[in-house]
């Protein structure tokens, strides 16, 4: 199943995020900084569970007619699948129903969620040099990338799969 939810869904949240983000880089954010952003306008989360439990979300947030993914992750057990890639068509789509025209989002260069953005026909439109600094003190280009939010399915996906 996959569809919005609130903070009720919480508990499944926090445990895809405690599993998916490799704690070198900080990326994963805790308990309160998710319900304090759930409770602001214009955000949104987008989960896929199972009957066992939660395989991975999107928390994505609109402003006039631009959205941005703020966060993707699925849980290592589940990954290879295609959960991201329909968390991703998923937020896609609710963006533009949301009246967003396009979608970005930030990543930390060479992170493998690049070729799950790429297949979905997100382009990159911006770099800032140096912007992560990992648990050691090396530091990773942040890089902006950005497409329509005509076409979930992207270029790669014209197969009429993907959520719902
Ligand atoms: C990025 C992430 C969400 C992908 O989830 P997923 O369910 O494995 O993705 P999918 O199975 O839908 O794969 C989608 C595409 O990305 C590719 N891909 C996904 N993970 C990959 C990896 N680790 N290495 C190489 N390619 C990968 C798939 O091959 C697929 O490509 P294709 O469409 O060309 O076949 C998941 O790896 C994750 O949770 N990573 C940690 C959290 C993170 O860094 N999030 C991004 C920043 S917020």
């Amino acid at each position: 199943m996959i569809g919005e939810v609130g903070p009720e869904a919480i508990d499944g949240i926090m445990e895809v995020m405690e599993q998916a983000f490799d704690g070198g880089f900080g990326e994963a954010w805790n308990r309160g900084q998710c319900l304090g952003i759930l409770g602001l306008p214009g955000v949104w989360m987008t989960l896929e569970r199972d009957d066992d439990g939660a395989r991975g979300f999107a928390l994505a947030r609109v402003t006039l007619d631009e959205a941005e993914l703020l966060l993707i992750a699925v849980k290592p057990a589940f990954r290879g699948q295609g959960v991201g890639a329909r968390l991703l068509d998923e937020v896609i789509r609710s963006a533009a129903r949301r009246g967003a025209s396009r979608i970005h989002l930030e990543v930390r260069d060479g992170n493998d969620a690049l070729r799950l953005y790429s297949s979905s026909g997100f382009q990159q439109v911006g770099r800032r040099r140096g912007y992560y600094t990992g648990s050691h003190g090396q530091t990773y280009d942040a890089l902006t990338l950005m497409r329509s939010t005509n076409d979930p399915g992207g270029p790669k996906r014209d197969n009429g799969q993907g959520c719902v």
